[in-house]
């Protein structure tokens, strides 16, 4: 893999804040969505290759159940080999008692509960519906914050749904603010099916903070299908959001919403945040290398443009 030297030109905006809080995504919200099952040991090379790069909030796996979700049955075997060190942060994915359960037991100290905006996918992805989702994740929140846990709660299709169509602002808001009421202490803005713009994010922070839920308590969670998750992004730093997920080479999707493609890529992520002179920690060049190493160990290339324009990927279909 040869990576050549690229950075960008780092221009100042001081409207935009100093400092952004990357969340990585990719072992979990990527990997949950490929079509093989990658082995235990690829992902904790992974995570750690994502350690070495600079990231610490690393979301490692769900604990969901194995038939929804069987690319991430083996979580607590991921987490029993995981290398833990100082400074790293591994959320797991928790939808109920018995995931929370689970999590407990594999040592997570941090879960994210993973509501839905609209009533079709609360129930395609939790068998649920809305109002049954705040039924299972109550008991989940109040076990979690008083064993001292710390909660993310993610709200999918925020900005609109394959099923429902547009979704009122308010109404993925409510959802939102029901949640960080029940103790969660970070809301995740989920655009499951990349269909947000711009102005239609400011809106919906403006709605979270009608509700009481001001950007400090926001991140944004932008898949890419339609080639906004960057825009989108900048427009949510503009309004003062400064925890930003993404995923390591473009990776995800969602198994349940058929029109999820990959998340915002964190190389494009950082390659933006280091233009504008936005500090992150991340070294983009050994991230770069890992995602490259990863379309290596997926067989086929990272839809990623920064890791398209500086590296090699691996042949996905190498000679016999
Ligand atoms: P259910 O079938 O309604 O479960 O599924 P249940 O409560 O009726 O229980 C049935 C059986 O499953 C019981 O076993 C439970 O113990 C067992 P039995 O008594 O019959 O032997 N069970 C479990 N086993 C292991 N781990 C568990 C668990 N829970 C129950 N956690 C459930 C309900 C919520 C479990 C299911 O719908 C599920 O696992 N859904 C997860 C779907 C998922 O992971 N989707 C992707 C993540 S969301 C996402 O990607 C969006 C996001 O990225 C943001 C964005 O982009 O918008 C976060
Ligand atoms: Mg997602």
């Amino acid at each position: 893999m040869a990576v050549v030297d690229g950075l960008p030109t780092t221009v100042r905006d001081p409207e935009l804040p100093e400092r952004v809080e990357i969340y990585e995504v990719g072992p979990r919200d990527g990997l949950q969505n490929e079509s093989v099952v990658v082995p235990v040991a690829v992902k904790a090379e992974f995570l750690d290759r994502l350690a070495d790069a600079g990231l610490r909030t690393i979301e490692a796996t769900s604990f969901v159940h194995p038939r929804w979700v069987p690319q991430l049955a083996d979580a607590a075997d991921l987490l029993a080999v995981l290398d833990r060190r100082d400074g790293l942060d591994h959320p797991v994915l928790v939808p109920n008692e018995r995931g929370l359960d689970r999590a407990i037991e594999a040592g997570c100290d941090h879960v994210a509960v993973f509501a839905s905006a609209t009533e079709t996918f609360a129930e395609r992805n939790l068998n649920r519906g809305l109002d049954g989702q705040f039924a299972m994740f109550e008991p989940v929140v109040r076990r979690a914050v008083d064993a001292g846990m710390r909660v993310r709660a993610y709200v999918s299709m925020v900005f609109g749904d394959p099923w429902e169509g547009s979704v009122d602002p308010a109404q993925a808001a409510a959802v939102g603010a029901r949640l960080m009421e029940m103790g969660c202490s970070q809301l995740s803005l989920g655009d499951t099916i990349g269909v947000a713009t711009p102005a239609h994010v400011g809106a919906v922070l403006d709605a979270c903070a009608a509700r009481g839920v001001g950007v400090g308590q926001v991140a944004v969670h932008f898949h890419d299908t339609y080639g906004q998750a960057l825009a989108n992004t900048l427009a949510a730093l503009r309004r003062g959001v400064t925890t930003v997920d993404a995923s390591a080479g473009g990776l995800g999707g969602c198994p349940y919403a058929g029109s999820a493609t990959g998340n915002l890529a964190t190389e494009d992520l950082v390659w933006m945040l280091d233009g504008l002179g936005i500090d992150h920690g991340v070294d983009l060049t050994r991230l770069v290398a890992t995602s490259a190493w990863m379309a290596g160990q997926l067989g086929r290339p990272s839809p990623s443009r920064v890791v398209t324009a500086l590296a090699q990927p691996a042949d996905p279909s190498p000679a016999p």
